[in-house]
């Protein structure tokens, strides 16, 4: 009786009152037409926005729904106090304190755990519906849970799925990331706020119609690794059932921070702390615009030193959160259905920081700054491993040696160590230590639609990083004078085989149709290729086998350089890769 986690009053006399206080409410909004349903929490009341979709369909959206207190700096987030009364959960929240995009000033506010949920009702009251939370992206650094420009509004999928969908904030950059790599400070503040609002949607979301037991998490980018990582800590047993990562997994190099003292002395110095005992309770009282100010993310790059190395601010193996490095705990996603999938030209938009002859449309991209770029990412193997690595990478170039070969071939590489190959180590950990978890994988190829058309997008350009994002949210048909026909449908396929997958764990069966049928991966490593155009033959398997097996096999067994420290080390995990062949 007395052991309830939500205050000093016992179980009974809590609910009891929370009964009554939402039937009095409920009947209040009833005769409120314009209101929504409203819902009913142990910590508090509340009514969002009544949208009119159409003849036997509306939809409730409740913006700004605080999911924790304002958090402590370099603490783990708090539960909030509650309020009386009925919030207006009507509008969007600030984001949380960040660099803005010319890295110039800050914006947003460090009061930001908040959450926006848009509720279907489809011909009648929603009631257990299937609950899809979405995690954004932007590096660990920026962006939001409603991003620029109303980016990730839930309203498409859940309309078109008849899902709920909520998009949750987490704190970015320093404050939510610095870490000294012990107790002082413990980083991964982020990630917990990310796990606070997975525990508050669990607890709460039957009150909004939602089934607590049908929580699918899904993200991009930053956020694909996040959805990873919550699938990985042990702090959200039984609350995750099933799991989408665009673009990004917790084994991508960028993912985990090796050496974060190293990051938070320059930090400090940045802010006049000292580096010595002093430095952690010193950084604790800086301004936070200050401490933002100085977790700027250096652009400047070169095929030497590529920008992805740059990325300095995200997890960390800090022995609560994350008790082991990512590969070691797949374990504890066994139970959880998964998707993970790439843009077929994830690298671009990374790799023309380093080498900006690949945007130039006149200009060849010498061969040379290729092998400096495997030579980069290859570094802790010397030149034996740039070798190996450009003869995997140039060995189809006899038959299509034209200029754009070598433009492609520095995209390939960006796509295949940032993003895709981490990818591949990723759903073939959890192909192996599933139990009752489906493991599916995708490659999405649909054309960037600015190619051609804006720079520094040529014609050559596929699937750039991003470009998934407008599908599955839907654009095509909430912007149609922005997109063609078959915009729509690509939107319309990513759509159904999401929600589908949040309904029952298969993308093929949950009501939508779709176009082909999508293969699990542990039927022969087989993967579904995303395209407008989509048809049987869109079903492949082993993808880019010949270089993931470079990146996993060739490239760890070659000896490292004497005087390769373990920091160094190329980040890949090396791992056997295939649980068929390879
Ligand atoms: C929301 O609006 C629809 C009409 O668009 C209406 O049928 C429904 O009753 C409204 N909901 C509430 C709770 O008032
Ligand atoms: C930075 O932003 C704050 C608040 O938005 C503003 O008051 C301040 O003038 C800005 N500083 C600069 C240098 O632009
Ligand atoms: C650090 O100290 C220098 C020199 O005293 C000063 O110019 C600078 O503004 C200080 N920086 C911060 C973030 O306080
Ligand atoms: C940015 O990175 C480049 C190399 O990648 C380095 O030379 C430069 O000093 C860095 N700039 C800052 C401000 O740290
Ligand atoms: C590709 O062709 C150019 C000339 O068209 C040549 O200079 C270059 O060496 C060739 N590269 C390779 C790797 O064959
Ligand atoms: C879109 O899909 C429909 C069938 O669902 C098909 O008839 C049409 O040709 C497709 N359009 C494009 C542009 O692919
Ligand atoms: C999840 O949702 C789907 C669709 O509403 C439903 O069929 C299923 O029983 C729900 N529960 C579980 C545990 O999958
Ligand atoms: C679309 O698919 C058809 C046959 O499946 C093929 O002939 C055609 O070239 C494809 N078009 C594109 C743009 O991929
Ligand atoms: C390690 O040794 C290689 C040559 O053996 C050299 O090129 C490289 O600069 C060295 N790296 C460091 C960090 O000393
Ligand atoms: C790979 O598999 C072989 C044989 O199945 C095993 O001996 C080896 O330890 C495995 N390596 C890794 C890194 O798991």
């Amino acid at each position: 009786m007395s052991n309830v986690p939500w205050g000093s009053r016992s179980y009974s006399s809590d609910a009891m009152a929370l009964l009554s206080i939402c039937v009095a409410v409920a009947l209040f909004w009833e005769a409120v037409s314009a209101a929504s349903l409203g819902w009913c929490t142990r910590r508090g009341n509340g009514e969002g926005e009544n949208i009119s979709l159409g003849e036997s369909r509306h939809m409730d959206v409740f913006r700004g729904i605080p999911f924790a207190d304002i958090p402590g700096r370099f603490e783990k987030p708090k539960k909030h106090p509650g309020w009386d009364g009925v919030m207006e959960a009507m509008e969007y929240k600030p984001r949380c304190l960040q660099l803005n995009l010319r890295q110039t000033n800050t914006t947003g506010s460090q009061d930001c755990l908040y959450l926006n949920i848009w509720v279907p009702h489809q011909g009648a009251v929603a009631s257990n519906l299937p609950v899809m939370v979405w995690i954004h992206g932007g590096a660990f650094l920026i962006e939001s849970p409603i991003g620029d420009d109303n980016r990730y509004s839930g309203q498409e999928i859940a309309d078109r799925g008849n899902v709920i969908v909520v998009t949750v904030g987490y704190r970015v950059g320093t404050l939510g990331f610095l870490s000294t790599g012990d107790s002082d400070l413990p980083g991964n503040y982020g990630l917990w706020d990310q796990q606070a609002a997975i525990a508050w949607v669990h607890r709460n979301i039957r009150s909004f119609g939602g089934d607590p037991d049908n929580i699918t998490l899904f993200g991009e980018s930053a956020g694909g690794a996040s959805v990873n990582f919550q699938t990985l800590t042990p702090h959200n047993k039984g609350m995750i059932r099933r799991a989408i990562s665009q673009s990004g997994v917790a084994l991508c190099p960028w993912a985990i921070i090796k050496n974060p003292r190293k990051i938070a002395e320059q930090v400090a110095r940045k802010v006049n702390c000292t580096t010595d005992s002093g430095m952690a309770a010193c950084l604790k009282l800086t301004n936070p615009a200050q401490l933002t100010l100085a977790g700027t993310f250096n652009t400047t790059s070169s095929p030497d030193h590529p920008v992805v190395y740059n990325l300095v601010l995200a997890a960390v193996v800090d022995g609560d959160f994350l008790p082991d490095h990512p590969s070691n705990l797949f374990h504890n996603a066994a139970d959880i259905d998964y998707i993970a999938g790439v843009n077929n030209m994830d690298g671009y938009f990374i790799t023309r920081y380093d080498t900006l002859s690949i945007i130039r449309l006149f200009v060849n991209t010498d061969v040379a700054d290729l092998k400096r770029l495997l030579a980069a990412y290859t570094r802790p193997k010397g030149i034996k491993g740039m070798e190996e690595a450009f003869s995997v990478y140039s060995a189809d170039w006899s038959t299509t040696n034209v200029s754009e070969i070598v433009k492609k071939t520095a995209v390939d590489v960006g796509t295949d160590y940032i993003f895709l190959v981490p990818t591949q180590v990723a759903l073939n950990l959890h192909a192996k230590h599933a139990t009752t978890g489906r493991t599916y994988s995708y490659m999405f190829s649909e054309p960037n639609y600015k190619e051609g058309v804006e720079p520094p997008y040529t014609s050559w350009i596929e699937a750039d990083h991003t470009d998934d994002l407008q599908y599955v949210f839907g654009k095509p048909f909430s912007s149609p004078q922005r997109y063609l026909p078959r915009h729509r449908n690509v939107s319309g396929y990513m759509i159904a085989y999401w929600t589908n997958f949040a309904k029952t764990g298969d993308p093929n069966q949950g009501g939508s149709e779709v176009p082909v049928t999508w293969p699990l991966f542990t039927s022969g490593d087989q993967y579904l290729e995303i395209h407008h155009n989509m048809s049987e033959s869109y079903v492949h398997e082993k993808m880019r086998m010949r270089f993931v097996h470079f990146w996993t096999s060739v490239l760890p067994s070659l000896p490292s350089l004497p005087n390769a420290t373990k920091s160094e080390e190329t980040q890949i995990v090396s791992s056997n890769v295939s649980h068929t062949t390879i």
